[in-house]
C-alpha cells in the first residue's frame, strides 16, 4: 500500500482591478452574461464567457427547465456554443461568475462536476490549456491555468482503448 499526494495550483485575486485587461473584459462579459440567464427555479445567475484563440468571446448562462434536469449550466451552455459554431479554434480562457436573487454571492463559483468534465474535452480536443477565472459578485477571484486542475482525475478518451 502507497499513500500518494495530488497538488494542484491556483491564484487567488482579491479583486476585478488585480486581473490584466484581458482577464477583466472577459469576466465583465461573463457578469453581463449571467444577466440573460433563465433562472426562475433556482434564482441563481451563472454566466460563462469565453475567449477563443482568434479573439472571438463566447458567452452562455444557465438555462433551467421545469423539469429540473432538462436545464443546463452556464458553463455547458457557453462551451458547446463555442463547440458548434468555431469547431476548429482552440479555446485560451473561460470566466465563469454568478449571482443570486436571494443572498449576495461573495465568494468564487464553484463548476459543477458535470460541467468540469465537459471542459475538460475540449482543454483535450484542442491540446491547450483553458485558463479558468471563477467569481462571484464580490469577493476572491481563483484562476486555474488548467480544466485540469479542477477536474485532476478526469475521465479520459485513453481509458476507452484499454484493457
Ligand atoms: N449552475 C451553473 O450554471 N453552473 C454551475 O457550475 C453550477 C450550477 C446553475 C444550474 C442551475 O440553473 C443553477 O445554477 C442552480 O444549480
Amino acid at each position: 500500500m502507497i499513500k500518494k499526494e495530488l497538488k494542484i495550483a491556483f491564484t487567488e485575486y482579491d479583486s476585478d482591478q488585480e486581473l490584466n485587461s484581458e482577464e477583466q473584459e472577459l469576466l465583465k462579459k461573463a457578469r453581463e452574461a449571467s444577466k440573460f440567464a433563465y433562472a426562475p427555479y433556482s434564482n441563481f445567475y451563472v454566466g460563462a464567457a469565453l475567449l477563443l484563440e482568434n479573439g472571438v468571446i463566447v458567452t452562455g448562462n444557465n438555462q433551467e427547465n421545469v423539469a429540473y434536469p432538462s436545464g443546463l449550466c452556464a458553463e455547458r451552455v457557453a462551451i458547446y456554443a463555442a463547440g458548434a459554431q468555431y469547431p476548429n479554434i482552440a479555446i485560451k480562457t473561460i470566466a465563469i461568475t454568478c449571482n443570486s436573487k436571494s443572498f449576495k454571492v461573495d465568494q468564487p463559483l464553484s463548476p459543477c462536476g458535470a460541467c468540469r468534465q465537459a471542459m475538460s474535452e475540449y482543454e483535450v480536443r484542442h491540446n491547450q490549456n483553458i485558463r479558468t477565472i471563477l467569481a462571484g459578485e464580490t469577493g476572491k477571484i481563483q484562476v486555474m491555468d488548467s480544466i485540469a486542475d479542477l477536474l485532476p482525475f478526469m475521465f479520459k478518451a485513453e481509458e476507452l482503448k484499454k484493457g
